[in-house]
């Protein structure tokens, strides 16, 4: 029997979706959406709609990086949100505070990556402020006799740290805590950052997080790679809040065929996919996890932030060995869905169509459109005179 996704209000336990991709392999069926969905190639390609995404993106409680980006006191991550440069640091008192990265002098950025810091100087003039956005000192203070250093500190942005994230709402008004209350908890605490990278890919930022969101494509996309260990449109997709999750099957889970419940363990077995709406992507693979944030840049260009992260300690390095084993062979299907996304970008551009299609398979993209849709929908109203 195909399963409505769209009925489920929260997530399954691990072994209820064992069951489910256990009936799927047995019955050759998959999850199926509702509806399908044809979304305008000009919601790809047009500045204003890119202009009413950024504008979601800046109103909305969303994933900036994990805690563990951030574990130590003046550890920071200082890179744009929807356009807005942004530093996000964990001061002396453990607190993870957000601001924006512009100087109160003259605007200029203050740091840029990442980096553990003790204070952040300007690099045009040297004023220089606290972890806690206060600030401290301005080079030659007696040429700005109308500045109250203790009103100038960096402007603050909502910040809330929980459940291994650190989120941000750069809307003042903003209610973070409350607009996150029902989220799952996705990262346990022991977990700790092994590496962070970015990268440019020149698609929209909308087709690069497709790629990520169904497997109808394992078979034709991922031929030598994830086909021979994993199944062919074969996933369980399911929804809470605004989010996704959708689970992709290896083989190895016929292992579980005859588990109990306390048994099982789908670390090897399984790669779940969550999508927190509208723009990050956290996957789970053996012996770690990837948090990717997706910036969109421009129509055209997106940033994809990587951090992966693992409960592995440092000195159990034949784990850690094979961690990164793991992480080169999922590397290789990226490259392949990158080389995809690359030529969807080419097709949107060449005129052939009026809008992309989405069938029953793909409905945590379907999802995914149709919120975004709905909210840029609300946002005009609410601009409206
Ligand atoms: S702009 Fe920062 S010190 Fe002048
Ligand atoms: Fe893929």
């Amino acid at each position: 029997m195909p399963v409505n996704t769209n009925d489920q209000k929260q997530l399954l336990s691990d072994m209820q979706v064992v069951q489910r991709i256990f009936a799927h392999i047995d019955n050759s069926t998959t999850d199926l959406g509702k509806q399908s969905w044809k979304e305008p190639v000009d919601n790809y390609r047009s500045k204003k709609r890119l202009d009413e995404e950024l504008k979601i993106l800046q109103n909305r409680s969303i994933v900036f990086c994990p805690s563990s980006a951030l574990a130590k006191t003046g550890d920071y991550v200082a890179r744009d949100v929807a356009g807005i440069p942004l530093i996000i640091v964990r001061g002396l008192d453990g607190i993870v505070r957000a601001f924006k990265n512009a100087c109160r002098h003259r605007g200029v950025q203050l740091a840029d990556g990442h980096g553990c810091a003790r204070a952040f100087v300007c690099p045009y003039h040297g004023w220089a402020y606290s972890l806690d956005g206060s600030l401290r000192s301005v080079p030659h203070e007696q040429g700005f006799p109308d500045v109250d250093k203790a009103t100038r500190g960096l402007v603050a942005v909502a910040c809330v740290e929980s459940n291994g994230l650190v989120f941000i709402n750069q809307n003042p008004q903003a209610n973070i805590e409350l607009d996150i209350a029902s989220l799952a908890k996705l990262i346990p605490d022991n977990y700790r950052l092994l590496n962070s990278t970015s990268q440019i890919v020149n698609a929209n930022w909308k087709l690069h997080l497709e790629s990520s969101l169904e497997g109808y494509h394992i078979r034709q996309t991922h031929k030598s790679t994830f086909f021979p260990v994993q199944y062919d449109n074969l996933t369980v997709v399911e929804t809470f809040g605004e989010n996704s999750r959708v689970a992709f099957p290896y083989q190895s889970i016929e292992g579980l065929r005859h588990k109990k419940q306390a048994d099982i363990s789908l670390d090897g077995r399984l790669t779940y996919v969550y999508h927190l709406f509208p723009n990050v992507v956290i996957s789970t693979f053996p012996g770690c996890m990837q948090v990717n944030v997706l910036e969109p840049i421009d129509e055209s260009t997106t940033r994809q932030h990587t951090y992966l992260i693992s409960d592995i300690n440092e000195n159990e390095t034949e784990l850690l060995d094979g961690v990164f084993e793991g992480q080169k062979f999922a590397a290789k299907g990226a490259i392949e869905d990158q080389q995809i996304v690359l030529s969807a970008q080419k097709g949107l551009l060449s005129g052939a169509n009026e809008f992309l299609e989405f069938g029953l398979f793909e409905s945590a993209i379907v999802r995914l459109h149709s919120h975004l849709a709905r909210e840029i929908e609300q946002l005009d109203r609410e601009n409206r005179p």
